[in-house]
């Protein structure tokens, strides 16, 4: 959602005549897009505070602002604790940029932080880094309330895009040559056109039919809103890719309640056994949270099971920081002590590692269909790209260009990819 935020971010700045810098050193203006969901980002973010210190010395007239949901929550107090900010912008006030940075040159700092539901960014043409996947973002904010969770807080209430808006962004993107689009937004399921209340199946129906060429994917899904029609969806369009990201945070459903997520395990798992009997060969990701309040050794030991148990194809895994304003820092005790946190969350990376390479070595000798996407990082003779179930898969270029979808054997696999060679011709996709 960040990186979506940062081409809207883009194409606003470029309608006023800005220009990217060539480097940091030969920028006027720094705008750093933040992201608040976890403490570590707001870490990373105060040693680039310190480093921009720096820049300013040598740089006279550089100006940094700080965009998205670490100013939306921080508010104003960023200007006392970090005096090297000079305007701060919230998540529904991109369009105001302009006026802060003009601002900011008149040596004044000002903060443009006010919620704003009715601002989709319609009409913004997106400045996008690659020309192969595209964002398309469909809904913006979430009405969940997970207990951990800063998101409602930062990025407001729930609201969709038009299917109108979508359908002719989907158009463009096709006639323009991309291959791939991700749907996005905080929580797909809950998308409700404000058109006629076309629900999250139904968009990625009538998007699948508008792009036949193009790979389709969402993300993120929240399980108590995955429905079985949307399952049914993925099935019957070969374009929408058969990977499903489905945060599943703990193995006890104890937990689940604490976390407000409004699902027990059981019904996870229920919903994973309908997905695979559905959709065969389908891939599955999931989010992992270690050492949330009040979670017990027996919990962890429940997430641990589950994991071994459902085999994801991959895991973000996390320890739990407590984000100020959320539901549990106002009502739960982090009484996890963080040695603790660390060492339930090295058992969890410890046995989903295992489990990805195991798969990863189970695909040895078949066949897949992957989009090359860009020049693999180690060699220009290779090049990189994924399956439909979302595993990165490294090939000999063979005349190949990023764009190209073509099958590929798999020979070998690391544990986070797969290296191959082609067989057989390019392919039209479906
Ligand atoms: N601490 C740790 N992880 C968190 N996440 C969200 N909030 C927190 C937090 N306070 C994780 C969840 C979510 C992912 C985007 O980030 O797993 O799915
Ligand atoms: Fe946060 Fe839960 Fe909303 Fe996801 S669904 S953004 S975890 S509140």
């Amino acid at each position: 959602m960040n990186q979506a935020d940062s081409e809207i971010i883009t194409a606003l700045l470029q309608h006023d005549g800005y220009v990217p810098a060539e480097s940091e050193e030969k920028a006027g203006i720094i705008l750093l897009n933040t992201c608040a969901v976890r403490e570590n980002a707001v870490e990373r973010i105060k040693h680039y505070f310190q480093h921009v210190k720096g820049l300013k010395k040598r740089q006279k007239g550089l100006i940094l602002g700080v965009a998205g949901c670490i100013p939306q929550f921080y508010r104003e107090q960023l200007f006392s604790s970090a005096p090297v900010v000079d305007f701060l912008v919230g998540t529904d006030a991109y369009r105001t940029i302009p006026f802060l940075i003009e601002s900011a040159r008149s040596g004044q700092r000002d903060a443009s932080l006010e919620f704003n539901p009715a601002e989709m960014y319609d009409g913004i043409d997106p400045v996008r880094k690659g020309a192969i996947s595209a964002y398309v973002p469909v809904m913006r904010g979430c009405n969940n309330m997970c207990a951990y969770c800063v998101v409602p807080f930062t990025r407001g209430r729930e609201r969709s895009h038009a299917v109108s808006s979508i359908l002719e962004e989907v158009r463009l993107l096709a006639a323009s040559g991309y291959r791939e689009i991700t749907l996005i937004g905080q929580n797909v399921n809950s998308y409700c056109a404000p058109e006629d209340g076309l629900d999250f199946a139904g968009l990625l129906n009538v998007v699948s039919r508008e792009a036949p060429q193009m790979r389709v994917r969402f993300t993120t899904s929240h399980p108590k809103d995955f429905s079985e029609a949307l399952v049914h969806t993925i099935a019957n369009h070969p374009n929408i890719c058969n990977h499903i990201h489905l945060p599943v945070q703990s193995g006890s459903s104890r937990v689940l309640a604490l976390m407000n997520r409004g699902h027990t395990i059981d019904e996870y798992r229920e919903k994973i056994a309908l997905i695979r009997s559905i959709i065969p060969g389908v891939s599955i990701s999931t989010d992992i949270i270690a050492g949330f309040c009040g979670e017990r050794e027996e919990d962890h030991h429940l997430t641990l099971e589950l994991l071994s148990d459902l085999r994801f194809d991959s895991a973000y895994m996390f320890f739990y920081s407590t984000r100020p304003g959320t539901l549990a820092s106002r009502t739960l005790e982090d009484d996890v002590a963080e040695e603790v946190k660390k060492r339930r969350l090295q058992e969890i990376i410890d046995v989903q590692n295992s489990i990805s390479c195991e798969l990863f070595q189970q695909s040895i000798g078949s066949v897949v269909e992957v989009l090359a996407e860009s020049e693999s990082r180690r060699s220009v003779q290779q090049l990189m790209g994924r399956t439909d179930t979302n595993r990165t898969v490294v090939f000999e270029r063979e005349g190949y260009h990023p764009g190209d979808f073509l099958n590929v054997l798999i020979t070998a696999a690391t544990s986070a990819t797969l290296i191959g060679r082609s067989v057989n011709g390019s392919l039209a996709l479906g």
